[in-house]
């Protein structure tokens, strides 16, 4: 009888692993195990280097996939060997009723990693009902200390708000808390300091981001672009930073600490060192394009297939087909490369 129950609980492990064996390795040998869903193309701030002061064009509400189908191509990416999601936007708050959403996704068998990118205006109010439904972690876009500035970068941000929402998220019991710093040259380069002394007293994880071109009218130039080596070079003129050893699988990230900070300060260098050949990513828009680098408009349209009737197997296949063509690496260092026809706001980050 032991016996029996034995082979039943081995057949019920090699069933499983059949089911879970296809993943997904694209043909540079990477990995790929992180899908990040964009939720809407709607925010509720208007970053310059996100989107156009004239807001972007938005798509009617029967293009963006509603939770259900999401969780549907989630379910089979999760099949296919995605075990992190991070919810996206625009700003992924704003979209109704998102809790219920975070609940579907955190129920998702083989989802090991569950988190959100927010600009962190509302996540005073939703910091609880998040984690309550299954988010454990946030990162949060903050490119200035300061009122103003914050309002300017933004187009009319409270940053207020979002220091309350930054708190909230501790309290919630969130962790780690990361703040997505867009470093710009003559424009918020100034308060590196600031922002990496932030590390010293809480323990949240600063990243400064090089500026990107990505999107039509992001307003990116290469004067305005400033290397981590600087950035770092910067920081150090106050204390020394040691580096953080991190698992492999941990993101882009480059992690230092100040040998009494509570946080760590990361670099996030997709010019100065992309790290394409360690990409471990998909991204799938709103309105249900997958793409398969930040910068590449090529995208495989999974809405069509899911409401013309496809399948686990269609959309399994659509997946593969993704992978087949992720490209090596981005070339917007090279001399002439041409921005994405996206905007930022619609593809997440
Ligand atoms: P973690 O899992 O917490 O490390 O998150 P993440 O860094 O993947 O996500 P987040 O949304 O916080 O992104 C931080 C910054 O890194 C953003 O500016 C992204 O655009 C940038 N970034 C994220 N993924 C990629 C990528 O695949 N390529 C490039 N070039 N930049 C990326
Ligand atoms: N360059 C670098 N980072 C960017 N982000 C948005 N646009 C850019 C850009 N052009 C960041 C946001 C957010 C994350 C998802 O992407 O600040 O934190
Ligand atoms: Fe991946 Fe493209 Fe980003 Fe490179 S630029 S890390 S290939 S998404």
């Amino acid at each position: 009888m032991i016996g029996g129950q034995h082979q039943i609980r081995l057949l019920a492990f090699l069933l499983y692993d059949v089911k879970y064996m296809a993943k997904l390795i694209d043909q540079y040998n990477r990995k790929i195990n992180y899908l990040r869903i964009s939720v809407t193309d709607r925010c509720n701030l208007r970053c310059v280097y996100c989107m156009p002061v004239e807001g972007v064009h938005l798509r009617e509400s029967s293009e963006i996939l509603t939770y259900e189908e999401l969780l549907k191509i989630a379910y089979v990416a999760t099949l296919k060997g995605i075990s992190k999601i991070r919810i996206t936007g625009g700003e992924p708050l704003i979209r109704k009723d998102i809790i219920r959403f975070v609940g579907m996704l955190s129920r998702l068998p083989g989802l090991t990693d569950l988190s959100m990118t927010t600009n962190g205006v509302l996540l005073s109010e939703f910091a609880q009902p998040l984690y309550d439904a299954g988010l454990k972690r946030v990162n949060i876009s903050l490119d200035s200390l300061k009122e103003e500035r914050y309002r300017e970068i933004t187009r009319g941000g409270d940053l207020k708000r979002v220091w309350e929402g930054i708190g909230a998220a501790g309290q919630a019991g969130m962790s780690p808390v990361k703040i997505n710093v867009v470093v710009i040259k003559d424009f918020n380069d100034d308060e590196l300091v600031d922002f990496a002394r932030l590390s010293l007293e809480r323990p949240y994880q600063i990243r400064f981001i090089e500026y990107m071109p990505v999107g039509a009218s992001n307003g990116w130039e290469r004067e305005k672009y400033v290397s981590s080596e600087e950035m770092l070079r910067i920081i150090e003129t106050i204390l020394p930073l040691a580096p953080v050893k991190k698992a492999e699988e941990c993101g882009p990230a480059k992690l230092y600490r100040f040998r009494e900070g509570k946080g760590e300060i990361g670099f996030i260098t997709p010019l100065s060192q992309h790290f394409c050949q360690t990409c471990n990513r998909l991204r799938l828009t709103a309105d249900g394009k997958l793409r398969t680098c930040l910068f590449s408009d090529e995208e495989i349209d999974l809405k069509s297939v899911l409401r013309g009737g496809g399948g686990e197997q269609e959309l399994k296949d659509l997946f593969d087909l993704a992978i087949h063509h992720k490209p090596e690496k981005h070339n917007i260092t090279d001399p002439v490369f041409k921005k994405c026809n996206r905007h930022m706001v619609t593809i997440g980050g």
